[in-house]
């Protein structure tokens, strides 16, 4: 059977087996430095938390106990331990500000730099970055003392191309090292990245480099996947034509990095060169290695990642460089038990919030070897992963459960040839993992000897929130379990915003909500701090809302049961059904489009589009084939309709709303649950649409 690649999960799960892997040794060194061989400082203080070995469930709670009573000295400790700072933060100011008035503030006064914080402060013979591309033989290793060196001459040739410190800097670029490095150049300068995942349209492109006024944009002419060259350059440049036909002047240049660029390359450019177009590898080639660090107030933006919600434009969630590094930092190394010399390998891709904080950030803020995968799952052939961990003896291994999904249907003869002895965490993120998965997971891949850690968290939580830790607490098949440590999490009443009284079996359901701050939560959205209060802090007054609905067991595991808003989760991406649809609607022949998840074995969620045709247009395979085009170019490939549905008309209410609801219960098969449809303006729609579902 042939599987297609790049897809994803959401399931519901519910098995009862509790599972503790990891020993004394290997438990939470939780704030002692990692790096042995880093620079010590001043500032590195022992914290209470770091002074014993913690190995227990208890100590866990007695931890995550203190660290809600006392966020202060709990993240003011660590603040200390973990980072390096250039002028400390004032200890009666560790956080400012609350969830009511949206207004948090975390370390603000103190000044850091994060690049120098992820790579100048470590050993310059230690490797930082392990790159594997899409061909297996296609591998480099870089020092940190090489990532300095790089990083501060790309900043420099930012700089000469006019970046300043609070500049957007837009990069759509492969998951190369350039890539990592660009990013970390933006913090060194104190411009901000805003890092758009290059599976990306042009239209979406542009809309994004539009709303961030963003002057510079950085690119690469081609990136490889699957043995695919995906020529990036030829979508920069239609966004940028798109661009100008709105704002002319506003990017002033694309620097364009070469995929095959070596140090004797000849001088012909390998694709069309714009007049904006600027040769990266030779501008940086140019500069001076050094370029000092910016002090950069810990409440400074770091960087901006445009993500989907449930209306409208994608929102510029803002991350800040003090909070946000120590966040990235912490859990890192709590949830990964990180050690010395370890290989760290997170197989995210760079244009979502987890390639940030555990490709990027997280891991190089430890100081430990971080792996950088341009490829597939299944490229050369569905043994690549542990080809991988086998080669390069990969320590903590991270990726989505589509991709588990994907490589158990092929079974365990790819899994048997490889040593993967040197694994000591396996991670799951970005959906719920159904038991089945984490079992082959955890008993295939893992031999039943790794922890299995399953991290639940957010574009806007900077970091996991709810996971079990290895050696520390249990595992749980399809539950991640606790919340992290400075983590206060609740269960609230949607329909009354209190916090729900646990059932005769100690049970609660409803959504997931924090009490309290934490240093990774984003700050607001760029330019709309309104929209940032709207979202998440005024549904519920005093809390963070999640978005997310969550079963909670008598002994506090989480199981997150899914969005409550229109956002669905495909093959990890998080897509925003209001963008698919404004898609579909730009399509001269559609009046109107819903879209709905659609469960899908391997991808968890597939998108499901319902149109209601304008007069005068018919439905045809090749309108169908037009529609789908019309999402690929105005969102993304990744985005394209699993299902489009032609109807007569939307299951509407009188007043117009279309009703999600009933669509969703239509594409899962439970039609006998449908609810109350009197309150649509036309009932008999529904037995339409069923028996159309039902023939495709
Ligand atoms: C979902 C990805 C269950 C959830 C890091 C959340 C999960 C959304 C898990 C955020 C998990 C993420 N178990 N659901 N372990 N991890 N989710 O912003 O619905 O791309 O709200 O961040 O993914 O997606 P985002």
């Amino acid at each position: 059977m042939k599987l297609r690649v790049g897809v994803i999960i959401s399931l519901q799960w519910l098995v009862s087996t509790t599972i503790v892997t990891g020993g004394e040794g290997f438990a939470l060194s939780t704030s002692s430095p990692v790096v042995t061989s880093r620079q010590t400082t001043s500032h590195e203080i022992e914290s209470v938390y770091a002074a014993k070995t913690i190995s227990s469930f208890d100590k866990y709670k007695k931890i995550h106990a203190e660290s809600i009573k006392d966020p202060e000295k709990y993240w003011g400790d660590l603040a200390k331990t973990e980072l390096d700072w250039i002028t400390p933060f004032d200890d009666d100011k560790i956080l400012q500000g609350d969830l009511i008035k949206g207004d948090v503030r975390w370390f603000a006064g103190g000044k850091l730099n994060a690049c120098y914080n992820a790579l100048d402060r470590h050993n310059p013979d230690d490797l930082a970055v392990i790159f594997e591309g899409d061909e297996p033989d296609d591998i480099r290793k870089i020092t940190y003392g090489e990532m300095v060196d790089k990083v501060s001459s790309i900043s420099n040739a930012l700089k000469a191309k006019g970046v300043k410190k609070g500049d957007v800097v837009t990069i759509y670029m492969p998951m190369i090292p350039e890539l990592a490095m660009t990013m970390l150049a933006c913090a060194r300068i104190g411009a901000v990245h805003s890092v758009v995942f290059a599976g990306f349209s042009a239209e979406a492109l542009a809309s994004r480099v539009l709303a961030a006024s963003c002057e510079v944009v950085v690119t690469a002419d081609h990136g490889l996947r699957g043995g695919r060259k995906l020529d990036l350059k030829s979508i920069v440049n239609s966004a940028m034509d798109i661009v100008e036909s709105t704002n002319k002047d506003l990017v002033k240049n694309v620097l364009v990095w070469e995929r095959d660029y070596k140090d004797d390359s000849t001088e012909e450019v390998p694709y069309e060169m714009k007049e904006k177009d600027v040769r990266m590898d030779f501008l940086v080639a140019d500069q001076r290695p050094f370029c000092a660090p910016e002090p950069m107030d810990a409440e400074d933006t770091l960087f901006i990642l445009y993500t989907s919600g449930s209306t409208g434009q994608p929102k510029g969630v803002v991350h800040t460089t003090g909070g946000y590094s120590l966040y990235a930092a912490q859990t890192t190394k709590n949830t990964f038990d990180l050690a010395p010399g370890d290989v760290f390998a997170c197989v995210a891709d760079c244009g979502w919030i987890t390639g940030h904080t555990y490709v990027v950030y997280g891991s190089l803020l430890n100081g430990c070897t971080t792996f950088m995968f341009e490829s597939t799952p299944v490229y050369p052939d569905e043994g690549r992963y542990w080809d991988m961990i086998e080669r390069h003896k990969i320590t903590q291994f991270y990726t989505a459960p589509t991709a588990i999904r994907l490589l158990m249907k092929y079974g365990n003869k790819a899994l048997a040839k490889y040593d993967l002895s040197s694994l000591k965490v396996l991670g799951s993120v970005g959906e719920p993992i159904n038991p089945e998965a984490w079992r082959w997971y955890y008993e295939e891949v893992g031999k039943s000897e790794v922890t299995v850690v399953d991290t639940y968290w957010q574009t806007e939580t900077g970091g996991h929130i709810v996971t079990n830790l290895p050696g520390i607490t249990p595992m749980k098949p399809g539950s991640c379990t606790y919340p992290c440590y400075g983590i206060d999490t609740v269960v609230l009443d949607p329909t009354n915003g209190n916090i729900v009284e646990p059932d005769e079996n100690g049970c609660v359901e409803g959504v997931l909500a924090i009490r309290q701050p934490w240093p990774g939560i984003a700050r607001t959205c760029l330019g709309d701090h309104s929209r940032y209060l709207t979202v998440y802090l005024k549904p519920y007054k005093g809390y963070y809302f999640t978005g997310d609905s969550v079963r909670r067991d008598a002994e506090g595991n989480h199981f997150i049961t899914g969005r409550v808003d229109d956002v669905i989760n495909v093959s990890g991406h998080r897509i925003g059904t209001a963008e698919v649809e404004s898609a579909l609607v730009l399509h001269p022949a559609v009046a109107q489009a819903a879209v709905v998840g659609k469960p899908h074995d391997i991808k968890g969620q597939g998108i499901c589009a319902f149109c209601m045709l304008k007069n005068g247009y018919e439905e045809s395979p090749e309108l169908i084939q037009e529609l789908r085009l019309k999402v690929r170019t105005e969102v993304g490939a990744f985005c394209t309709p699993d299902m489009i549905v032609i109807a007569p008309t939307l299951p509407m209410t009188r007043s117009g709303k279309i009703m999600r609801r009933i669509l969703r219960k239509i594409v899962c098969g439970e039609t006998d649950t449908l609810g109350d449809t009197s309150t649509l303006a036309d009932p008999a729609i529904v037995d339409t649409i069923i028996e159309k579902v039902e023939s495709l």
